[in-house]
């Protein structure tokens, strides 16, 4: 009789032993997912999709020749980034259809070409508004207060991060870092940054545009859907320099813009307030030398 219960009595204290080693069940929080700004997978729209054809300009034709004359031919994909670039100016966005002309120029498989295309942030993978304001975060820019920047951004604009306003003028991005981390908070807004920012300056900027674009009749989609690129990205029209403190400006239809750079008194990267390194003349000759004549 004990013989037959042993095995049973055996296999429960082991049940016991392993369940009093178990770590305690731990239990796990599910954050609110957060939307990546560009969606790295490809979903057929109306205005993205294998059917809408793609064919470089005769003028980026050019372009892309001499681009090419600069690799071996058997190295011609080295070359995918400037011709995806060349892609978006003229199309407005990165689309299906320009990867794939990228991929047939270049011979390679369209594959890669989308493995390049959706690892750089710069290429836009959906259609953007005609002023695309993109806004750094990283930790300089955070702790010179980019956060206000981008409550300011959304409050002039009345759009959150990842949106296009319903006019398809300004699309507003959050990004990582742009590299002018001296000029801290900054923005992207199309190929011009803009520094040094304020809650302050920033809207006053965003709604300069604004109304550039406005009293100008630009549409409000990326230049080059409106076919117009090259031209003044405003007006459409060549536009004329005027010279301001810190800079020249832009001016456009009787509408005024800062330039791009700082927009504070700064003229570029210099200290704010007064030298904090380099205060006096750098030592020379003898003087660098140890006394001891150790290097
Ligand atoms: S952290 Fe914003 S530009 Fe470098």
């Amino acid at each position: 009789m004990a013989s037959k219960f042993a095995p049973r009595a055996f296999r429960s204290s082991t049940r016991a032993l392993r369940s009093s080693t178990r770590q305690p069940r731990q239990s796990f929080h599910l954050s609110a997912v957060q939307k990546s700004s560009s969606l790295n997978v490809h979903r057929d729209t109306p205005e993205n999709n294998l059917s809408i054809p793609f064919k470089f300009s005769q003028q980026n034709e050019k372009l892309i020749q001499e681009v090419l004359s600069r690799y071996p031919s058997q190295y011609k994909k080295a070359a995918v980034m400037p011709l995806l670039d060349l892609g978006q100016r003229q199309h407005g966005f990165t689309s299906i259809s320009v990867m794939n002309e990228v991929a047939r120029l270049l011979e390679m498989p369209p594959m890669r070409v989308y493995e390049v295309a959706t690892f750089y942030t710069m290429y836009n993978r959906n259609p953007v508004g005609r002023f695309h304001v993109q806004c750094c975060t990283t930790t300089p820019c955070q702790l010179k207060g980019s956060d206000g920047i981008m409550k300011a951004i959304e409050e002039q604009l009345g759009i959150h991060h990842g949106e296009t306003t319903p006019d398809k003028m300004f699309t507003f991005t959050e990004v990582e870092c742009l590299g002018a981390c001296a000029n801290a908070p900054m923005v992207q807004i199309n190929d011009d940054f803009y520094e040094d920012l304020t809650p302050e300056t920033t809207k006053s900027l965003l709604k300069s545009l604004a109304e550039a674009a406005e009293k100008t009749g630009a549409s409000g989609m990326a230049p080059g859907l409106s076919g117009d690129y090259g031209k003044d990205q405003v007006s459409g029209q060549s536009s004329g320099r005027q010279e301001k403190a810190g800079g020249p400006g832009y001016a456009a239809q009787g509408t005024s813009l800062p330039a791009p750079g700082p927009l504070s008194k700064r003229i570029s990267c210099e200290p704010a307030h007064k030298l904090t390194s380099l205060t006096s003349e750098p030592p020379t000759g003898e003087q660098i030398m140890r006394k001891d004549g150790a290097f």
